[in-house]
């Protein structure tokens, strides 16, 4: 799918992986919408790339639609979909006095990675599916989210992390297969450790010791990475009802 012209929405695009897939989408000629709860990033992303900052919590039904009508007044029906909100919530099941811990705080990971990502592409999807083909393969669109390699080797506290990425890997499959009547293609990128606030926000030794952690390139993957991994999969459309590892070969411990 040719990038130049079309129009994109990105969730999470107000920071990380998601702000650097919508400037590389806009240096490709890309109207991106950005939905964010966290509009101080969204707004100077819009404003350094000609986007469009719009308030959203992924999780909300009718704050998604109105954000897609939004999106959509400004520039049409949107052709790419980028799922990158999200959040790395982090407990264990039992604390350390041997108590469940709060059923709100797993639930919380899951409405939020899982939910809400189906919530954005469910209504997207439901857009694009109106409207004409835009190439010679019939295709009308693509919705790509962003899982992790915590769906297959979750660390200690991460049950409610991996549980809403491997939600989405799970839920890619009868999604692409769904919507190839539409020619919609669904992906998903499964990243490894990456160096974005969710990352740098952590103490530094934690950082360096996650860096080193990765076989090779013996570093934290970059945003830039990712984002030309998310146009890659736009512009070649034999992949679909995909998940790509994107991670230097790593596997991550137990703890
Ligand atoms: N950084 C990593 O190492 C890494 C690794 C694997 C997967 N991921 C995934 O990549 C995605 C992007 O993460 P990032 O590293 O760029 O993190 P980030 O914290 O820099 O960006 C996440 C963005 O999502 C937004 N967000 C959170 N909850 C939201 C909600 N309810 N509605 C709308 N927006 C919301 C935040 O405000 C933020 O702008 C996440 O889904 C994350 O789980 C990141």
């Amino acid at each position: 799918m040719d990038i130049n012209g079309l129009s994109a929405i990105v969730t999470g695009g107000g920071s990380g992986l998601g702000a650097e897939t919508a400037r590389q989408l806009a240096a490709k000629g890309a109207k991106v919408a950005l939905l964010d709860v966290n509009m101080e990033g969204a707004n100077a992303v819009a404003s350094e790339i000609g986007g469009l900052a719009i308030e959203c919590d992924v999780t909300s039904d009718e704050g998604v639609a109105s954000a897609i009508a939004q999106a959509q007044a400004a520039h049409g029906v949107a052709r790419i979909v980028i799922n990158a909100a999200g959040i790395a919530p982090a407990k264990r099941i039992i604390d350390r006095e041997g108590n469940a811990t709060s059923l709100d705080y797993f639930r919380k990971g899951i409405e939020i990675n899982l939910v809400g990502a189906y919530n954005v592409m469910s209504k997207a999807a439901a857009e694009m599916s109106k409207v004409d083909p835009i190439n010679d393969d019939n295709e009308r669109g693509i919705v790509i989210s962003t899982g992790s390699i915590a769906t297959q080797e979750g660390q200690v506290g991460q049950a409610s992390y991996s549980a809403s990425k491997m939600g989405l890997m799970g839920m890619m499959l009868p999604a692409a297969r769904e919507f190839t009547r539409f020619g919609i293609r669904v992906n998903t990128i499964n990243p490894g450790v990456f160096e974005t606030p969710m990352l740098t926000n952590m103490p530094q030794e934690v950082q360096d010791s996650l860096g080193k952690q990765v076989p090779f390139p013996v570093r934290l993957g970059t945003s830039d990475e990712y984002a030309r991994l998310a146009i890659h999969m736009i512009e070649n459309a034999y992949i679909n009802g995909e998940t790509i590892r994107l991670d230097g070969a790593m596997r991550m411990a137990a703890r």
